[in-house]
């Protein structure tokens, strides 16, 4: 008989990975608060506007980029064990709504369309996690993912935050996470490629050991969601469209511990590891400058890391 080679795992793994809970119905929202047009048709319209944003829709992304801020630090402020991301959901609706605004990824078109007000993605969860019912647990780390459409236009912001007592190796990830996307964000000027920033991102986290998921990327954002220029987080070749000043995207990198592949729930949006080991992401909305980048998902009042005339870069203090 034929020896047989044991099979032996090259990682640990979960002891409890995330599972499905129960998804509450689609909450409403006010009748008066102005809505892109998938939430009116329930299917994409045309992508409409040019990379290159004009002055104006360039001052309202500032103001839909501050207040997704606000919801995520609001976010940031709640979790801890025993908290339901339907909690968090319920209290980023609300937040949203109360500020006249419309929660961007509700009933944002898909198969199914998403159902809820933000992503909630936990331990080997990707992105696009939909909250539900699960608590968090001590040891979890959990991107909350926040984009708001206000006065006609999106700002999208995410962090991963740490739950209790989190491992060495997740708070690494975490960490790292952060940096890669700073350098990313390090590397926007006008007159760079867009591959610019996916060697940047890819650079931090290989250094760490870590991989770079490929199946998600950043995008153009504006008076539309999701648009042109698609942005990688690893270094892709093909990338070099040439980076102008007044563009607006997303930076927005998901690191793993492990194999960076994603596999899809049966939901349709949920997006794990393969190997279920863990995944961390943080992403920004910026503002291509000559010389440099505004990130527009900033309080007025917080550091600006890469503008032309800014010293200091890399990860802001208290970020
Ligand atoms: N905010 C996510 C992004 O960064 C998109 C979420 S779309 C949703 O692009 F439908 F999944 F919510
Ligand atoms: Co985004
Ligand atoms: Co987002």
């Amino acid at each position: 008989m034929a020896k047989r080679k044991k099979r032996r795992l090259r990682f640990e793994p979960p002891a409890r990975p995330v599972r499905p809970g129960l998804v509450t119905p689609m909450r409403q929202v006010p009748s008066g608060i102005k809505r892109p047009d998938y939430a009116l048709t329930g299917t994409p319209g045309k992508t409409i506007g040019e990379p290159v944003k004009p002055p104006d829709v360039i001052a309202r992304m500032r103001e839909a980029g501050t207040l997704a801020r606000k919801v995520v630090l609001r976010l940031g402020e709640e979790i801890a064990p025993g908290v339901t991301t339907e909690h968090l959901d319920k209290l980023a609706h609300e937040m949203t709504v109360e500020h006249g605004a419309y929660p961007s990824p509700l009933n944002y078109t898909g198969h199914p369309n998403y159902p809820k007000a933000i992503c909630t993605s936990i331990n080997e969860v990707i992105c696009h996690g939909i909250p539900d019912s699960r608590p968090l647990e001590d040891g979890d780390i959990v991107n909350c993912d926040v984009t708001v459409y206000l006065d006609g236009v999106h700002g999208d912001h995410s962090e991963t935050f740490l739950v209790g007592d989190v491992d060495e190796t997740s708070r690494r990830l975490v960490d790292v996470t952060r940096q890669a996307m700073y350098a990313g964000i390090g590397a926007v000027r006008a007159g760079a490629k867009v591959n610019d920033i996916g060697r940047a991102i890819q650079d931090v986290a290989e250094k760490a050991g870590f991989g770079v998921v490929r199946d998600f990327i950043g995008h153009g954002i504006g008076e539309t969601f999701h648009m042109a220029p698609s942005i990688p987080h690893y270094y892709d070749p093909r990338a070099t469209t040439v980076l102008e000043e007044g563009m607006t995207f997303t930076i927005e990198p998901m690191i793993t511990v492990g194999s960076p592949r994603a596999v899809m729930w049966d939901d349709g949006w949920t997006a794990t590891t393969e190997d279920l080991q863990r995944t961390a992401q943080f992403e920004h909305t910026v503002l291509v400058l000559d010389g440099g980048a505004e990130i527009l998902t900033r309080l007025p009042e917080e550091e600006q890391p890469y503008l032309p005339s800014s010293e200091s870069t890399g990860v802001p203090a208290g970020s």
